[in-house]
């Protein structure tokens, strides 16, 4: 009798132990902040850069070749110059070799810190490299430069872009034959949309319900190269298809002139990305269905704090890491919105995005 006492009373303790330890091991992993520390700026003496003289960074542009481009140059340079640093801007207009040789003009005139959109996320690789040896960090902004020691990534989510295309087209299209129009395959953000589709689809794919008549990527994200896919994918199925997501709004209007070819533009939904004006005006006019929004006031803002403070060397704290096939790189991933015809007032109107006037004209 005694000894059972004993035992149940050693048994009570275990038991109370083991649910303290529990609960101990079902609070939430604390978020690992990451801290990118670099060096006080250096001027091209190899000199420290004397306090007062301006932070300059320099940002490495694709392109200015599309209406969201000229937006992200225009809110970048006003963020740098509101934190009082100055920003060195160009841009390659889709040419590898051209980017590559502005790159290394930036890391050759001593910037303080270099921010690179870039075309191609596999042959920018080497221009970290570059900066690195000079001394100087490198921001990607919204797409990844892959296989480099990159500092710091920002972007959007982009596969939640691709979630929110798919999301849309099910509402509209539950079953039938589906074309999905890539962005470039250089842009590894193109690779994240498309996932992000997949991701939406693949179960009903599976189910037999969606079938994808037709997936190729887009080139250079032109949209006459969405347009000849397009008609390639009408032509293929005998004009039979009942949705189609485009990987942005520029590729978007070009599937709509083909699709108009075939009496098919307002017959099925299409969807877009970026909030481009034109996009915008194709949802109001029905031909369109809906786009994805990204704010990029936030994401130029965000970058150039970032990068300012990056290049005075202080310490920037994020809570996202990305592996980009050579490392796990810090990261930030901003929230893309889904836009239609039930909430352009709310969006890219009350952001001031676009104007009233620009979507529906003087009224
Ligand atoms: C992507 C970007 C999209 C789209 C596209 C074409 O990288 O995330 O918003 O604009 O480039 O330039």
């Amino acid at each position: 009798m005694k000894q059972s006492i004993y035992q149940m009373l050693v048994l009570f303790l275990l038991l109370i132990l083991c649910m303290v330890g529990a609960s101990a091991c079902v609070k939430d992993a604390p978020k690992e902040e990451f801290l990118a520390e670099r060096e006080p700026p250096i001027d091209e003496k190899g000199q420290e850069k004397p306090a007062g003289q301006p932070i300059k960074i320099g940002f490495s542009m694709d392109t200015l070749l599309e209406e969201r481009w000229l937006k992200d140059r225009d809110l970048f340079k006003e963020s740098i110059e509101a934190l009082g640093a100055e920003v060195e801007i160009l841009a390659a207009n889709g040419n590898d070799a051209l980017q590559i040789l502005q790159a290394e003009k930036l890391i050759s005139e001593g910037v303080d810190l270099l921010v690179i959109v870039p075309h191609n996320a596999e042959a920018t690789a080497a221009v970290v490299h570059k900066a690195h040896q000079a001394g100087i960090k490198v921001v990607a902004y919204d797409r990844l430069v892959k296989n480099a020691d990159i500092d710091l990534y920002i972007s959007f989510d982009n596969e939640k872009v691709g979630e929110l295309q798919a999301q849309a087209m099910l509402e509209e299209a539950p079953k039938g034959n589906y074309v999905y129009l890539g962005g470039a395959e250089t842009d590894n953000n193109a690779h994240m949309m498309k996932k992000g589709v997949y991701n939406v689809l693949q179960p009903l794919i599976d189910k037999g319900d969606i079938k994808i008549v037709y997936d190729q990527w887009t080139q250079d994200w032109a949209p006459e190269n969405a347009k000849e896919n397009m008609a390639a994918a009408l032509s293929a199925n005998g004009g039979k298809v009942d949705a189609v997501i485009a990987a942005n709004d520029a590729t978007a209007g070009g599937a709509l002139e083909a699709l108009k070819g075939y009496g098919l533009a307002e017959k099925i939904p299409v969807a877009g990305q970026d909030a481009e004006l034109a996009g915008i005006q194709r949802i109001v006019q029905g031909t369109q269905t809906m786009t994805v929004y990204k704010p990029i006031k936030t994401l130029a803002k965000e970058t150039a704090e970032l990068a300012v403070a990056l290049a005075k060397g202080e310490k920037v704290a994020v809570n996202r890491k990305v592996h980009n096939g050579k490392a796990e790189v810090p990261a930030v991933f901003l929230s893309p919105v889904r836009v239609d015809g039930t909430n352009l007032e709310d969006t890219v109107i009350a952001d001031g995005f676009h104007s009233e006037t620009a979507i529906y004209g003087p009224q």
